[in-house]
């Protein structure tokens, strides 16, 4: 039996014992870099809104090949979603982007994370600043009830190189206002801010930038960043979280864990 043979819908009656195994219920692809998939989710499973979980594939060797995926869905949803790119030589996206409705998949049961709103004091403005599939936690979260409870305003930024890359963000800032549960108040408070850097599109720059030269808060029409009221959630690669890092740290934010909750965090988890 190769890797594959056993990642199919098990029949009833011999499936393999396939612990942490969950069936791909939907594929969707954004562009030729990018997609998302929703998984069915054992009864058992919990995890807060912004964590992350191990997923993978069975290797040719009968090792799993496992990468940390944050969960593109809310906690109160019956499904799991994850949002992710391809890597044409990667280990488990070049497997990964070929999955269909039906094949099986390792999610793995210990989520973990700092992006959640334990890890954060309490304050009015949320603000989500992401980059490429840096969204994925937002997307999660920007369908949390409490992101609303706790929050007058919760913004999401997300930074891309080519347009093609900001539609799974667009798209689901647009269903926001349908979803049963925070629908109507998010139709009230959230707002999303996407930006290109390489490809012409409405705003345009890199979001420390325009952190920093004060455009983000111009084109919103806000106060800029301020400890006492705003609290930031980070997510995208190495260089954009310690840029980040600095500049909130100039204007005197502290870092928060789930340990110790503070004025902004970052996931660390996704960088190499
Ligand atoms: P840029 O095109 O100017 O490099 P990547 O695809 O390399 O992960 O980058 C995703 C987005 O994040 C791009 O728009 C990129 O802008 C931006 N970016 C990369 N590094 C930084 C950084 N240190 N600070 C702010 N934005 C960054």
């Amino acid at each position: 039996m190769t890797a594959t043979d056993l990642f199919q819908a098990p029949a009833p009656g011999n499936a393999p014992d396939l612990p942490d195994a969950q069936t791909v219920l939907s594929v969707r692809h954004w562009d030729d870099r990018l997609f998302s998939f929703r998984v069915t989710r054992s009864g058992s499973f919990r995890f807060r809104s912004g964590e992350f979980v191990m997923i993978g594939l069975p290797g040719d060797n009968g090792k799993p090949i496992l990468r940390a995926y944050s969960i593109a869905s809310p906690f109160w949803d019956e499904e799991l979603e994850f949002y992710s790119i391809k890597v044409p030589d990667g280990p488990l996206t070049s497997r990964l982007q070929n999955i269909r409705p039906g094949d099986r998949i390792i999610v793995k049961t210990k989520p973990t994370g700092t992006l959640v709103h334990d890890a954060l004091l309490p304050g009015k403005r949320l603000w989500m600043l992401s980059t490429g599939t840096g969204v994925a936690p937002f997307a999660s979260l920007m369908r949390e009830p409490e992101s609303y409870e706790k929050y007058d305003q919760v913004f999401l930024t997300q930074t891309c190189r080519n347009v093609s890359e900001l539609a799974y963000g667009q798209h689901l800032a647009e269903r926001l206002a349908e979803d049963p549960l925070v629908g109507a108040e998010a139709a009230q408070k959230f707002r999303r801010y996407a930006t290109t850097t390489r490809e012409t599109s409405p705003h345009m720059g890199r979001i420390t930038d325009l952190i920093e030269n004060g455009r983000l808060f111009d084109d919103l029409d806000v106060p800029p960043l301020d400890p006492a009221v705003d609290r930031v959630m980070i997510c995208g690669s190495m260089a954009l979280n310690m840029d980040l890092k600095r500049i909130l740290e100039t204007r005197g934010f502290t870092e928060g864990a789930n340990s110790q909750p503070g004025d902004y965090v970052i996931e660390r988890a996704f960088v190499g």
